[in-house]
């Protein structure tokens, strides 16, 4: 009798054990492509850096494609899929505002496949686009764990559960945690907004009419507001606004010093000012030029590479990054 309720106890804890292992996308590892596919990561990097070279301001918008990617249905490579006649895809969703660098991403995968053909996962391909933009734009460099499937399933509809620029700091965090991801998780990862641009008609709320009476957000610096406002007029839908001034082509750690002076750009940027924990580490980054930054990137990066990942036989491997097969 008890040790039947032992073995059962052990069942039990080995099933826990499997599905924590899931939930933390552990069936990912590193060098995944060390048999199948050894020089994988080297024609992703060569691809990358072609293209980064030319168009440096691409490495911002891959980043941000890799945590659209994560945040919908997993690292599922779903946000790569071309809209048709009967989906529309996450692509084409409201938030995608502007994500670019798809060709990148393609032009890797179509190296990959010369080389060894129906091996490497687009989902696997843009983690490593993602790491190598970044790296080469002065950001740090992290080791991705790979073996990500493909997904087949990709819907605008979805991408609306990415957190929005005016989201506070009680729905960023819980929507982080939502995919396991921690208070320290978001502001490292936030981080990310010290490269790139935002378009005006994200900001227009906070600078013409936050309220509905004509007035401004009163959490950003009454005297950016001016610089702001000459760059974008109202209903101005096309100019880009730097996100972090200054570095906006540099990933380093100025995106704290700027949220600091309350001149980050969204209220989601702001709101790392409204947690005891996340205003802590603005705080310390800004002072500390970001002593430990580049490190916490690294580590929140890896984590958000396991959300929600298809692993063994999940999925597919795409022919095409942009088709479901
Ligand atoms: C915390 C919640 C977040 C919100 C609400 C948010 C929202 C946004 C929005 C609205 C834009 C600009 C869109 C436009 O007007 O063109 C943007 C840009 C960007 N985001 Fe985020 N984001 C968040 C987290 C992240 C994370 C976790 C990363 C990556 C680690 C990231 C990386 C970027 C980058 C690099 C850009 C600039 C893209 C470019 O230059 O094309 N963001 N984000
Ligand atoms: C996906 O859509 C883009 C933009 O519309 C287009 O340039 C590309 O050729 C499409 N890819 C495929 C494989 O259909
Ligand atoms: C973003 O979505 C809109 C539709 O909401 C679409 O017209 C546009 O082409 C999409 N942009 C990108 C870069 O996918
Ligand atoms: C955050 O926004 C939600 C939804 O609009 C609201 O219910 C909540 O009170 C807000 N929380 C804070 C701290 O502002
Ligand atoms: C400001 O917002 C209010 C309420 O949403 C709206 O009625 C008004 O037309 C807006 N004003 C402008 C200039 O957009």
């Amino acid at each position: 009798m008890a040790i039947q309720k032992h073995i059962a106890l052990i069942l039990q804890l080995l099933l826990i054990a499997l599905v924590f292992e899931f939930a933390n996308g552990s069936g990912l590892k590193l060098g995944f492509y060390k048999k199948t596919c050894p020089r994988a990561e080297a024609i992703v990097k060569r691809a990358t850096a072609n293209y980064i070279y030319r168009a440096p301001s691409l490495a911002a918008s891959l980043l941000r494609v890799h945590f659209h990617d994560c945040f919908v249905r997993g690292c599922d490579g779903s946000v790569l899929i071309n809209s048709t006649k009967n989906n529309q895809a996450e692509k084409d969703g409201p938030p995608n505002l502007s994500l670019r660098g798809f060709q990148v991403i393609d032009a890797a995968k179509t190296a990959v496949e010369a080389a060894c053909p129906g091996v490497v996962s687009c989902a696997d391909i843009l983690a490593l686009v993602a790491r190598d933009a970044i790296h080469q734009i002065k950001g740090p460099f992290w080791q991705v764990p790979l073996g990500r499937r493909d997904g087949r399933v990709s819907k605008a509809s979805e991408s609306l559960t990415l957190p929005a620029p005016f989201a506070n700091i009680t729905q960023l965090k819980a929507q982080f945690a939502s995919k396991g991801l921690s208070v320290k998780d978001l502001v490292v990862l936030s981080g990310g907004h010290t490269v790139g641009t935002s378009h005006c008609s994200t900001i227009a709320t906070r600078l013409y009419n936050f309220t509905g009476k004509g007035d401004t957000d009163p959490s950003l610096d009454p005297k950016y507001i001016p610089q702001l406002k000459s760059i974008c007029f109202p209903t101005d839908e096309t100019t880009l606004l730097a996100m972090d001034p200054g570095s906006v082509r540099s990933f380093d750690e100025h995106y704290y010093t700027t949220v600091l002076k309350r001149r980050g750009l969204f209220q989601s940027d702001a709101a790392l000012l409204n947690d005891k924990k996340t205003s802590a580490y603005v705080k310390l980054q800004a002072q500390s030029h970001g002593s430990t930054f580049f490190n916490d990137f690294q580590v929140s990066m890896i984590k958000m590479g396991k959300i929600g990942v298809l692993t063994g036989k999940a999925g597919e491997i795409r022919k095409h990054c942009a088709v479901i097969n």
